[in-house]
């Protein structure tokens, strides 16, 4: 089994950060959401990859590389434009040939793998198998309606009046019946080859179409509130280490990690939290459900639940919460009223 992994997308709704870096790469506990990606394809055996890229596929491959820093063999296969999730199955055919293959999409995050369902495919080997999961709003998502056997009878996708509660979440299974899928479809009205639409049609080719309902943690990470969510989840389990300094004056408590060169100087850490490498934090009360990147400097501040980029300074804010900080950003105190200087589709929020 080979894995088609699909990085392209412009990440509209993770604006500003998309506009300086692809979506994939935003960090989650202190790793791109697109190594957790691959970490979770390895875990089911692949080693052969293929990675769609679009206008980002420089700063992807600069960070993935040929993918042996995980054990795989990443192979890029850029997309000119965002076409569609099937259109990159199209583009992919000369990549995959006959393989069965995972598709996985570099946005989506399943941290408890998929290992079984990944054996579940293999045993028996449906054209198609899907991983669903019930959500409080289909309308966002490809929407499947299953029949007692688990089998699909109907996808749709981004249904206004969802018959199902169940979405299609972010790793499918196929076997090459995909391909004849992939050539057969039509553009949706957002003028993209949408894969639930080859799947349904593979449906009313009558082939065999099986869905999986995934009983552990899933996030699209498409949204600043999913990624902190995703973010707090994540560093909940990760496995305290200190190989930084801490000074006698400060106070660790609960699960921190300390990465190496990383300095902490008269300041509680209140587990969960990461700290980068070369980051120096003075002076502070951090945590819980913070991940701070490499090279940022926090000073006399409270920080909880939020994402620090590498390079980020942060001082004198007393209280600051569910926030995302991107590189090299400064937040501070001024003379007078607030002054910001915010870049483009920016959101703050400032205590009434
Ligand atoms: C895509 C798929 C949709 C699926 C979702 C999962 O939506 O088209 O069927 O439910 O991913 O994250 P998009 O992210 O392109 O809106």
């Amino acid at each position: 089994m080979k894995a088609l992994v699909l990085s392209g997308g412009s990440g509209t709704r993770l604006r500003p950060f998309s506009y300086s870096m692809p979506k994939q790469l935003i960090p989650i506990a202190n790793k791109p959401v697109l190594e957790h990606v691959l970490e979770s394809i390895r875990d089911t055996g692949v080693t052969e990859v293929g990675v769609i890229v679009g206008d980002w596929g420089r700063e992807i491959t600069e960070v993935i590389g040929d993918g042996t820093r995980f054990g795989l063999r990443v192979t890029y296969i850029p997309q000119d434009k965002p076409l569609g999730l099937a259109h990159c199955v199209r583009l992919a055919q000369p990549f995959l040939g006959d393989d069965d293959f995972v598709m996985y999409l570099g946005d989506n995050m399943l941290p408890d793998g998929v290992t079984d369902i990944a054996r579940q495919f293999t045993a028996r080997r449906p054209a198609a198998q899907v991983v669903v999961a019930k959500v409080a709003d289909p309308r966002a998502f490809g929407v499947a309606e299953l029949d007692p056997d688990g089998r699909v009878e109907r996808l749709v996708e981004k249904p206004q009046e969802p018959r199902s509660d169940l979405a299609l979440i972010g790793v499918y299974f196929f076997t090459r019946e995909i391909h004849r899928a992939v050539a057969a479809i039509k553009p949706s009205a957002r003028g993209e080859l949408e894969i639930t639409d080859a799947i349904q049609w593979l449906v009313e080719d009558g082939a065999d179409v099986a869905a999986t309902e995934y009983a552990g943690y899933w996030k699209d990470t498409g949204r600043a509130d999913d990624v902190l969510e995703c973010n707090r989840r994540l560093l909940s389990t990760v496995t305290p280490l200190v190989a930084g300094e801490v000074d006698a004056a400060s106070e660790l408590s609960g699960l921190v990690v300390v990465e190496p060169g990383a300095r902490v100087v008269r300041s509680r850490i209140e587990g969960p939290v990461i700290i980068g490498a070369g980051t120096v934090v003075e002076d502070s009360h951090i945590g819980p459900g913070v991940s701070l990147g490499r090279g940022c400097t926090l000073r006399a501040t409270r920080l909880t639940d939020s994402i620090v980029l590498d390079g980020a300074a942060i001082s004198a804010v007393p209280g600051l919460h569910g926030s995302i900080i991107g590189r090299n950003a400064t937040v501070g105190v001024g003379v007078g009223d607030h002054r910001l200087v915010v870049g483009d589709h920016t959101r703050i929020e400032v205590a009434a």
